[in-house]
C-alpha cells in the first residue's frame, strides 16, 4: 500500500485554510493509503513556544486531526516528538543540505524578514521537513501551495542521496488540491488565510462559534461590483469565498457561480456563514467530546508506537547505506 505523511504545526489556532488546503484531504485519502499525520512539534519551536501554550495547543491539534475525520485505528496520530527518528533523519539531510538552498526557501525569507534575530532552527526547518517524509518513504503529501518549495527540496535530498550512497528514498509527490490550495484572508486576498495573523476578523478559527463564524463572513471584503463570479485577478476576494464556498459544500465552483447568477453579495454571504457552520459545527462537537474523555493521549501514544517501528527501519537503512557502525 503506498503510503501518506503529513503535519501541521501546533502554533495558533488552526484555520478553515487549514482545513481546505490540508486536513480535508488527510481524511480522504485515509481510505487508499497508509497514512501517518502527526503534529509537528518540532518544527513550532523553531520560533519563541510559551510551554504551557504548546503543551495545550499540541493536545489541541491532535484532537482535531481526530474531530475533522481521521480514524485513529486506520491511520497513525502522533506527536512528531514522540517519533525520535524525525529528529535524528533531519541531522543526516541538513548535512546533505546547502545553505544556498535553505536561503532561497520563501517560508524562511518571509519569516525571517525585519527580525533582528533568526533561529538556526528556522533556517534548517526544511532539511527537518524532508526527513519527516523520508523517515517512512511516503509516496504523497498532502499539502497547501505554501509548502510546495518545500516538497521540491525534499526530492532533491532525496535524489542527492540515491546519487551519493545508493537508490533508496522514493521521489515523494505533493498532493495539493486544484481548488484551495491557498485559501486567502478575509480582510486582504493578497494574503494567505493564516493563524498568525494579528487581526481575527482575517480567518476562521475551526474553534471559532457559529456567530463569530457569520459575523466574520458578513464583514469580509468583497468589490464594488456586484457578481458573485470566480475570477482570481479581476475579482479575487469573492473568488476566494466562492473557492470556501465550494470546498465546505461539495458543489463545484461554476455550481456556486450559478446558484447565485443574479443574485447580490448579500444573499450568497448569507449562505456561505452558514455552509461553513454546517462543516464546522459537527467538527466542534466532536472535538470537544474527544477533549473531554481525554483518549488523544492513548491516540497519541499507539500512534507513535507504529509510527516508531516504521521509521526505525528506514533511519537504520540510511546509516547502514552511509557508514555508520550499527
Ligand atoms: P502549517 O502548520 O503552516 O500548515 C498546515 C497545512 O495547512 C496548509 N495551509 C493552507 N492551505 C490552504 N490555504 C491556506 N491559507 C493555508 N494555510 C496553511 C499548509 O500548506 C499545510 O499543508 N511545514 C509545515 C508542516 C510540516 C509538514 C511536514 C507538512 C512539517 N513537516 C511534512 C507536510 C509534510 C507547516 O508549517 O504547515
Amino acid at each position: 500500500m503506498k503510503k501518506v505523511l503529513s503535519g501541521i504545526q501546533p502554533s495558533g489556532k488552526l484555520t478553515l485554510g487549514n482545513y481546505i488546503g490540508a486536513l480535508k484531504n488527510f481524511v480522504t485519502l485515509q481510505d487508499d493509503y497508509s497514512c501517518n499525520f502527526m503534529v509537528v512539534d518540532l518544527h513550532a519551536i523553531t520560533v519563541p513556544q510559551d510551554p504551557a501554550n504548546l503543551r495545550e495547543q499540541s493536545e489541541a491539534v491532535a484532537a482535531l486531526f481526530v474531530a475533522a475525520g481521521i480514524d485513529p485505528n486506520k491511520s497513525n496520530v502522533y506527536m512528531q516528538s514522540h517519533v525520535r527518528q524525525h529528529a535524528q533523519l533531519g541531522w543526516i539531510l541538513t548535512t546533505l543540505t546547502s545553505m544556498g538552498e535553505l536561503e532561497r526557501m520563501t517560508q524562511f525569507k518571509d519569516k525571517a524578514a525585519g527580525k533582528e534575530s533568526v533561529g538556526a532552527g528556522l533556517f534548517v526547518y526544511p532539511s527537518l521537513m524532508a526527513a519527516d517524509i523520508l523517515v517512512y518513504n511516503a509516496d504523497l503529501v498532502p499539502v497547501g501551495e505554501d509548502q510546495k518549495q518545500h516538497l521540491e527540496l525534499t526530492r532533491d535530498l532525496a535524489g542527492r542521496f540515491n546519487s551519493r550512497f545508493g537508490e533508496y528514498f522514493t521521489l515523494p509527490d505533493p498532493y495539493i488540491p486544484k481548488v484551495g490550495a491557498r485559501i486567502m484572508s478575509l480582510d486582504d486576498a493578497s494574503k494567505k488565510m493564516s493563524k498568525s495573523n494579528p487581526n481575527p476578523g482575517s480567518y476562521i478559527a475551526l474553534l471559532d462559534t457559529p456567530d463569530e463564524i457569520r459575523k466574520k463572513i458578513s464583514r469580509a471584503t468583497t468589490d464594488s461590483g456586484r457578481e458573485v463570479r470566480f475570477d482570481t485577478e479581476a475579482k479575487p476576494e469573492v473568488s476566494n469565498l466562492i473557492t470556501i464556498y465550494s470546498q465546505c459544500s461539495g458543489l463545484s465552483v461554476a455550481e456556486v457561480e450559478q446558484k447565485y447568477e443574479g443574485q447580490m453579495y448579500g444573499p450568497f454571504k448569507k449562505d456561505l456563514a452558514e455552509v461553513v457552520v454546517s462543516v464546522l459545527e459537527p467538527l466542534q462537537q466532536r472535538y470537544h467530546e474527544i477533549r473531554n474523555s481525554g483518549e488523544i493521549h492513548d491516540i497519541l501514544r499507539q500512534g507513535a508506537l507504529r509510527a516508531n517501528e516504521e521509521a526505525e527501519k528506514v533511519l537504520q537503512d540510511v546509516q547502514r547505506m552511509m557508514g555508520f557502525l550499527l
